[in-house]
């Protein structure tokens, strides 16, 4: 009875949730990104709330992989061409080397501040510009996609409207900070530490590990913050009755985050500002194929293997050692292969067996029964399609957090890495043939994969639900942890520390000044009755 009472509850509520519009709000989204993975994560967001029904404005550096809709409407403001340049150059440089965390790290901040530059002009292009200062029509929300361009929470103010945060993965610290999670290093691993599957806890030496990898993402927050506080400034400088900076990461309504911590683990505290929203960028129903690709995959009596290296790394800009290697292995399975490929008019080869495309629909080709393996980058989005149909994976991960996310997938048991520049071809015919032949890694993933749907609401409707709950209540200010308007000296609750001390002190003082005057009375007392005693015995 009460379980049918629950299921109604529910079913009342999804209903609720799924048909109850407020009426089409105005929402625009800024996202100044260049790098396209995220761009997707953002525009999953802007669909979702687009399909509802909302009026949806995005502005982007570059044009979303995404079909027109009727409810969004695309402003591109382009980086400048010297900026292109660089962006390019970066990417072909970090596809030929294998940076550590450390490397990685280094890299951001020396070239931070071209990437910073970027982010303040795209901020300061006439077409986004436009938007916040001459506004044509009254927004009621506004979406930041996060990426070291936190001043741009200043765009919100100038609309005079809520803001929420959007973030491709598990926050970073300084996403925590803007709402209050608590990140700490004992037990929440940070960028790049993985724990091994049914590992519950960090042991000394990787505590160690994650401890040094905070505190140095600490140092970089302080440093960012920095910065975004000057951007912020020398964007809104003119600004009369404007919220500091940080009046103004205050006023984040709440963070949405690509991740979902039942089935990825593991258990993070978080404020309730912050919602998982996991694979949003995955479809939750799949679309027909292209249909000569569709021929293919369906003729795959083998099985077939979807290869793809992400879209902000160009196979072609591979050392030509690297392709030969993947072709020769790929060309002579008995699957069929699918290789993603930029330049058709120069393959690698033309074996029966593969299928080039240069944009190919990774997410239905994974939906597909007949796709029994991924090989990819292991970016975020792409190993969260994979985990989400229960897809093993060889991972080939190239930069950035790709290679935390491949250890961290091979220790889940979901498929293996290796590294793209030092494989032979004899490792990678090997690993691939391990991952397509032992069960344990299909069926590991697919206990995931049912882990991973089964939820409340699911990260289309969480997006929905959360976002009109802004809308309704003009912000979501009332779901504030009481840490982020918390001083230094509260926050650690140095005042009380300091005072327990001083009073056990004085107390401390006392105990011994009364004990010592009870010994003295005692012994004075003592000696008396001794003295007394004596002189009794003398007479
Ligand atoms: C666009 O929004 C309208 C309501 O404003 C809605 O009726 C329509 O279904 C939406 N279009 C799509 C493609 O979802
Ligand atoms: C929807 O947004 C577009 C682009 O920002 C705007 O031109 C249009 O007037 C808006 N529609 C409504 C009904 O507000
Ligand atoms: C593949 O076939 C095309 C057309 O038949 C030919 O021009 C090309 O050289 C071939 N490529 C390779 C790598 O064999």
């Amino acid at each position: 009875m009460i379980e049918y009472t629950k299921i109604g509850f529910l079913i009342a509520f999804l209903l609720s949730t799924m048909t109850q519009s407020s009426g089409g709000a105005n929402i625009l989204g800024v996202f100044g990104t260049h790098s396209p993975s995220h761009v997707i994560v953002h525009m999953a967001v802007m669909k979702a709330l687009a399909d509802r029904g909302h009026n949806i404005t995005v502005v982007t550096q570059m044009k979303p992989k995404l079909a027109t809709h009727e409810n969004i409407t695309v402003i591109i403001a382009p980086p400048t061409e010297e900026r292109q340049r660089y962006i390019k150059e970066y990417m072909a440089e970090v596809s030929n080397e294998k940076p550590s965390f450390w490397e990685t790290m280094v890299k951001a901040i020396v070239q931070s501040s071209n990437q910073l530059e970027g982010q303040y002009e795209f901020m300061t292009h006439p077409n986004v510009k436009e938007i916040y200062e001459n506004p044509k029509i009254k927004f009621d929300l506004v979406f930041l996609g996060l990426m070291a361009n936190t001043y741009q929470l200043g765009i919100a103010a100038k609309l005079k409207c809520p803001v929420i945060i959007s973030w491709v993965g598990i926050p970073l610290p300084f996403m925590d900070t803007i709402v209050g999670n608590v990140n700490d290093p004992s037990y929440v691993p940070t960028v790049n530490v993985a724990l091994n599957a049914g590992q519950k806890t960090m042991d000394f030496g990787l505590r160690f590990v994650n401890f040094f990898k905070y505190a140095i993402m600490c140092v970089f927050e302080t440093v960012l913050d920095y910065k975004m506080n000057q951007f912020y400034e020398r964007a809104f400088a003119n600004e009369l009755e404007f919220p500091n900076y940080h009046e103004m990461k205050r006023r984040v309504s709440l963070l949405f985050y690509n991740y979902h911590s039942a089935s990825e683990g593991p258990i993070r505290p978080t404020v309730p500002q912050s919602i998982e929203i996991g694979g949003i960028q995955v479809k939750e129903q799949a679309d027909p194929l292209p249909k000569e690709l569709a021929k293919f995959l369906d003729k795959a009596d083998e099985g077939a293997i979807f290869f793809s290296l992400g879209t902000n790394v160009n196979t072609n800009t591979f050392r030509p050692d690297t392709v030969d290697i993947l072709y020769k292995v790929l060309s002579k399975l008995p699957q069929r292969v699918i290789w993603k490929w930029e330049d058709l008019k120069n393959k690698p080869g033309n074996a029966s067996n593969i299928f080039f495309g240069n944009w190919l629909p990774q997410d239905d080709i994974l939906a597909h029964p007949n796709t029994k393996l991924f090989i990819t980058h292991a970016g975020k989005g792409g190993v969260a399609e994979a985990q989400y149909h229960g897809v093993p994976m060889v991972a080939l991960p190239i930069f950035g957090d790709q290679q935390g996310n491949a250890e961290i997938m091979t220790k889940s048991g979901f498929g293996r890495w290796l590294d793209i520049l030092t494989m032979t071809e004899h490792e990678l015919e090997q690993t691939i043939r391990e991952v397509l032949g032992n069960p344990a890694y299909r069926e590991t993933i697919g206990k995931f994969s049912t882990l991973y749907r089964d939820r409340p609401l699911t990260a289309r409707q969480s997006v929905i639900y959360w976002t009109e709950y802004v809308l309704r209540h003009q912000g979501a200010l009332h779901l504030q942890s009481p840490l982020i308007h918390t001083k230094f000296v509260a926050r650690n609750n140095l005042d009380v520390y300091g005072v327990v001390l001083l009073v056990s002190l004085l107390l401390i003082v006392t105990i011994k000044f009364l004990f010592r005057k009870i010994l003295n009375v005692a012994i004075g007392y003592g000696s008396q009755r001794k003295a007394v005693a004596n002189k009794l015995k003398n007479n």
